[in-house]
């Protein structure tokens, strides 16, 4: 069985505490999209664990693997297997694969964002800043550093020096320093080819013998560079067809969808947010969902569920399943909106518009549900869930038009309700 972790929203939909909770049953865990701009938390009893560019199985012990998709900054990468050790888990290359074709981030590209952020200036997209955009550029430029290039130190260092040849006009005109890492580079090269490997081969033939793998998704749907809402998205595709040139895997069969979906929405950095809450709500469900960026701790937007989003999510990915995170934290709530349509200049839509002009003219339509106003943080049993819980889940259902199979209601990987016990049942 194939597993795909897919943000329906705007990133930090709890995919990490899902990817982790499914991951028991997993052989591999593999991440196809994206970089260290992801900040995936895992709980797990009194720890919490921060990820970003290791697949979150690592955490249950479990064979991992970086894609080709992904963009690897090496020495994030050091950094993030460093303080797993500190917490006693070991990372090496019995368990953590690297195709060996991945692109490097490097420090020019995190220069880049910034002078790319700067020179936006009023319509900043509020990128991570850690350099995944200018390293995707660099990528489909065709100049992009592999890690399969570390291993020729002539060939790597003219790489290097075509690289920064093509941006020194801009790296000149904001008069930024640019260090000279070719040999710390070097340095680390011989530990990072421990783990490179033709992943496309090996993921395919543990496909093929009944193993189960789980492919874990960053960032979310609608931060998709090209479904998503351009240009403030990141530089990857998010939705679930990026498995397949992300990894060089090519089984179609056997997959279940999981579209990790919060139970309300929110989005960090800027760009359109047609349910975004400016009131105490908005405050409070900020507050209560505890939502600050994990990578840059920026406090993140909130605003009301939006089934436009998630039927659109749906049909762009495939979703089989969502999963319903964070359902907890609208407990307080005596009456709680769910967007159903747009109205834009008095035209209806059913679908978020491509057109940037119109995304600021979007009123959205919504219809009440009324709330539970009582405790559900930590409930793993769907029969002790109030009813009025019961009825929001059944109506988000109704208007997705998809199952929902699993709710969380904490952190925690015990905190889950599989619904009809089938998820888990691999
Ligand atoms: P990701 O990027 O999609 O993996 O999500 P993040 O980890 O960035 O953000 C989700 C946050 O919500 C994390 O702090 C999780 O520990 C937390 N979380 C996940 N599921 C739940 C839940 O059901 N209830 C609550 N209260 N917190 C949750
Ligand atoms: P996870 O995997 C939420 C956002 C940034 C910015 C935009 C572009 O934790 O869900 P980038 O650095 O990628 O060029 O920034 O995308 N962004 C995320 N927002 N969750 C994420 O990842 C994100 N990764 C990038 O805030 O608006
Ligand atoms: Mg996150």
């Amino acid at each position: 069985m194939f597993y795909t972790i897919i943000g329906t929203q705007w990133g930090d939909e709890g995919k990490g505490k899902i990817v982790d909770w499914i991951s028991s049953k997993a052989d591999l865990i593999v991440r196809f999209q994206g970089g260290n701009n992801a900040g995936h938390t895992i709980k797990v009893d009194d720890k919490t664990y921060k990820l970003n560019l290791l697949p979150s199985g690592i955490i249950n012990n479990k064979k991992c693997a970086i894609g080709n998709g992904v963009v690897l900054d090496p020495w994030a990468l050091i950094n993030e297997i460093d303080n797993l050790k500190k917490d006693g888990i070991n990372v090496n290359s019995s368990n953590l694969y690297i195709a060996d074709n991945v692109c490097l981030i490097l420090p020019i590209h995190k220069i880049l964002d910034e002078i790319n952020e700067k020179e936006r200036g009023l319509k900043e997209l509020g990128t991570t800043k850690k350099g995944i955009g200018p390293a995707y550029e660099d990528k489909i430029g065709r100049r992009a550093i592999r890690i399969c290039d570390l291993k020729y130190p002539d060939t790597l260092k003219q790489k290097i020096d075509n690289l920064h040849r093509y941006h020194s006009d801009k790296i000149l005109k904001y008069n930024e320093k640019l260090e000279n890492y070719y040999d710390k580079l070097l340095s680390i090269s011989e530990y990072l080819n421990s783990f490179t490997v033709p992943l496309w081969k090996i993921i395919n033939e543990l496909g093929k013998n009944n193993n189960t793998i789980v492919f874990e998704g960053a960032q979310g749907s609608m931060l998709d560079i090209d479904f998503g809402t351009y240009p403030y998205v990141t530089s990857s595709n998010t939705i679930s067809g990026q498995i397949y040139s992300g990894t060089g895997f090519s089984s179609r069969e056997n997959f279940k969808i999981l579209g990790i979906t919060k139970a309300y929405t929110t989005r960090v950095g800027s760009g359109p947010f047609p349910t975004e809450l400016f009131d105490s709500i908005g405050d409070y469900l900020g507050e209560k969902g505890n939502e600050y960026g994990t990578v840059t701790q920026r406090k993140r937007r909130c605003g009301w569920f939006d089934c436009v989003l998630l039927k659109q999510s749906i049909k762009l990915n495939g979703i089989t399943d969502i999963v319903l995170t964070k359902l907890d934290v609208l407990d307080e709530l005596k009456e709680i909106n769910v967007c159903v349509g747009y109205d834009i200049d008095g035209k209806k839509y059913d679908y978020l518009p491509n057109e940037e002009f119109l995304y600021n003219r979007i009123n959205p339509i919504y219809r009440k549900i009324e709330g539970w106003q009582n405790n559900t943080f930590g409930i793993s049993e769907w029969k002790n869930l109030p009813k009025n819980a019961i009825n929001y889940i059944k109506t988000l259902e109704e208007l997705m038009e998809t199952n929902i199979s699993v709710v969380s209601t904490g952190p925690d990987r015990k905190q889950t309700i599989d619904i009809n016990g089938t998820l888990m049942n691999i």
